[in-house]
């Protein structure tokens, strides 16, 4: 029987995790909500609402360039078959550009909602390839696909990966200024070439983050999170980042590092650590800097995208 209504819920993710630039993500429990129903319309479109359904303008696309329809119709030129155009209902929780990986939400939903149109059961292995080379990484779309914290790295077109094993389960406080920064622009400060001492420092800390996490030896996570690869160059962009990831710390989080290309910036804290007061000291930091941001206490999301046929 053709699938005419398919829904896919993509998890929040944050990126890099401070040293493991590229590689590590991390998911959280928030998630999109993208419905795809086959339409006798021409074009495809999509349309975002809030959570409470009442229609928002994000500055996405709308049209056949939305990332979610594009990864979709990819799917289908990809197997040699024709998209049919479809209505795409967002109803947008993960923040967008502000580096929580709403661009992998959108990518993994249009790829996973294509196989069901297919009819075909969505391959774990393709999805993780297509998506990753549709954003460029793979750090967002592994974690997106298949929950928990993951590494990810290219090897020429194939995603290899690995689920890093959490022996406590922790949750994110995570502050998000009121301004976006683009992917691209945070990419364009990064140097071309970095000292050596600065790669074998963030070898270090990346290499001491993944066994930390894994053995549970989370007294390690306040230098684990360290980085010379990225968040220096980058928090000119972010007024107030640094003190905030400190004054994080100071409340009470394990660690805490710039989510992806930011703005945002994220803090992991055990599963009965005090969110709210490292929300309140996060805040509040930025509050200094002038930047308004509001802050969400989430628990990792143990799925990744998950999908139904309505
Ligand atoms: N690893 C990427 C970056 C994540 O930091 O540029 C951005 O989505």
């Amino acid at each position: 029987m053709p699938v005419d209504k398919v829904i896919v819920r993509a998890p929040a993710t944050s990126a890099n995790m401070g040293p493991g630039f590229d590689s590590l993500g991390f998911a959280m429990e928030l998630r999109d909500e993208l419905t795809f129903e086959r339409t006798a319309d021409r074009e495809s479109q999509a349309i975002t609402v809030d959570p409470d359904g009442n229609q928002v303008s994000l500055g996405v696309p709308t049209g056949s360039d939305n990332l979610a329809i594009r990864a979709f119709a990819t799917a289908f030129r990809e197997a040699g078959q024709e998209a049919p155009a479809v209505r795409v209902r967002i109803i947008n929780r993960i923040p967008v550009a502000r580096g929580l990986g709403s661009s992998a939400a959108a990518i993994v939903a249009g790829l996973m909602a294509a196989d069901v149109f297919m009819g075909v059961q969505p391959d774990m292995q393709r999805l993780l390839n297509t998506a990753a080379r549709i954003e460029g990484h793979p750090d967002n779309t592994a974690a997106c696909i298949l929950g928990g914290i993951t590494s990810s790295s290219f090897v020429g077109a194939r995603v290899l990966w690995a689920r890093v094993p959490i022996c406590r389960s922790l949750r994110a406080v995570v502050a998000v200024p009121d301004f976006p920064v683009s992917t691209r622009a945070a990419r364009n400060v990064l140097p071309g070439n970095v000292p050596y001492s600065d790669a074998v420092f963030n070898v270090g800390r990346v290499a001491l983050l993944v066994a930390s996490l894994a053995s549970g030896n989370y007294a390690n996570l306040r230098y684990a999170f360290d980085d010379r690869l990225h968040q220096p160059y980058r928090s000119g962009l972010v007024p107030g980042m640094v003190n905030a990831m400190k004054a994080a710390c100071d409340a009470g989080a394990l660690g805490s590092y710039m989510s992806g290309a930011g703005p945002s910036i994220l803090a992991l804290i055990a599963d009965d650590g005090p969110g709210e007061l490292v929300a309140a000291a996060m805040k509040e930091a930025f509050a200094l800097a002038r930047v308004t941001a509001a802050t969400m206490v989430l628990p990792t999301a143990e799925s990744g995208a998950l999908f139904e046929v309505a």
